[in-house]
């Protein structure tokens, strides 16, 4: 980029001649400059004339610093470029940076030299803290960003509840997964239409009572009983040959279940034990993923719902159904998270993305946060 603008610039000299700029009322020096160059494109000076002029008459201007000013240009204001050249604010090894910077929302050029010189690695947060004169306040954010599931939006959640947790992947955890708010109350949306397989269903995302998949496929007896959406269905059904090659035996107790039925399940519950003890081992309706038609109560025989974390198959499936697009939705030790028991039959359809949930570690309720929401 450098050459090239090197080249346009010494257009401009084949255009005039040396007496041309002598007119003009460049210095000897400058002439020697500009004449320095060996321009090969017309059409820059034509396009810049008036900023090269102007540069070339800035009584502040360093010979070896004209390249740079050039390449700067473009970024800052010409009035500012030859000082922040010349004081090496701006160099050579930081365009991209400056670059970066100038393209942030909020982004303010008489702060830009105190941008450069805090510079850490998350861009927005630095120029809003800068802006604000608040570089404490930009340190503790920088080190609540450092954590892998940061997420910009929930920044000021972040600073809230700050001082609740012990460390800030906690922290993060938390507030990501949206557990600092009473369940079930200013539910959001659970949105099929928006996020497909990806959609998110728990105490915080909702279900219309309505929605109801409209490719619901029966599943055959030798996979287990109910109905389930296509996709996961052929997932589902290839897990279970896949198994049963490996030696490993299952199938499918309870799949797609209708809001009414999850109504009905729920309050045959509520004659059984306090809400409290319910709400952690079923859904409300409209707060349950087999509404979905994509989640799976899997069992495998000789095991019942008690047993079934010690079934070969439990074991199985944690390590595999994720190569089939399933995931693990509520293991014991993110109790806190999910709002549910352990339940190690429960599997939930999710798709490609269901490696890379497997890899993270944690729950689909701080991934759609993360890498779903709003992306
Ligand atoms: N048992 C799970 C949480 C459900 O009812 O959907
Ligand atoms: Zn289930």
């Amino acid at each position: 980029m450098k050459k090239l603008l090197l080249c346009l610039l010494v257009l401009l000299l084949c255009a005039c001649s040396k007496n041309v700029y002598k007119e003009l009322g460049y210095s000897k020096k400058e002439i020697k400059v500009i004449e320095g160059f060996k321009l090969e494109n017309q059409r820059f000076f034509n396009e810049h004339n008036e900023f090269l002029s102007s540069l070339l008459n800035n009584e502040n201007i360093i010979e070896d610093n004209l390249e740079l000013y050039i390449e700067y240009h473009d970024l800052i204001k010409e009035k500012d470029v030859v000082a922040l050249v010349n004081s090496k604010v701006l160099r050579e090894d930081n365009y991209e940076r400056v670059k970066d910077l100038t393209n942030i929302e909020g982004y303010k050029e008489e702060n830009l030299e105190k941008y450069l010189s805090n510079y850490k690695r998350n861009d927005s947060l630095l120029v809003k803290y800068v802006n604000e004169d608040n570089m404490d306040g930009y340190y503790l954010a920088f080190k609540l960003s450092k954590d892998k599931y940061f997420v910009e939006r929930n920044l000021d959640l972040y600073l809230k509840y700050y001082d609740q947790k012990d460390n800030i992947r906690d922290l993060i955890e938390y507030i990501n997964s949206k557990v600092y708010l009473p369940p079930y109350e200013d539910e959001e949306l659970a949105d099929v239409d928006k996020y497909g397989y990806q959609v998110l269903v728990n105490k915080y995302y909702k279900l219309p009572s309505d929605y109801e998949p409209d490719d619901l496929v029966k599943v055959e007896s030798n996979y287990g009983v109910g109905y389930l959406r296509q996709q996961a269905y052929e997932a589902y059904k290839k897990m279970q040959d896949d198994a049963y090659e490996q030696g490993i035996s299952m199938y499918i107790t309870s799949p797609y279940r209708s809001y009414n039925t999850q109504y009905v399940l729920y309050n045959r519950y509520l004659n059984e034990d306090p809400v409290e003890v319910v709400d952690t081992y079923s859904a409300r309706p409209g707060n349950s993923e087999h509404q979905l038609g994509l989640a799976v109560d899997i069992l495998t025989p000789g095991y019942n719902f008690g047993t079934f974390y010690s079934a070969p198959a439990a074991q199985w499936l944690e390590e595999n159904a994720h190569k089939y697009g399933f995931i693990f939705r509520y293991p014991a030790e993110k109790i806190d998270i999910t709002g549910y028991k352990y339940e190690p039959w429960h599997y939930r359809y999710v798709g490609d993305i269901a490696t890379s949930v497997y890899e993270s570690g944690i729950t689909y309720d701080e991934y759609f946060e993360k890498y779903i929401k709003d992306n």
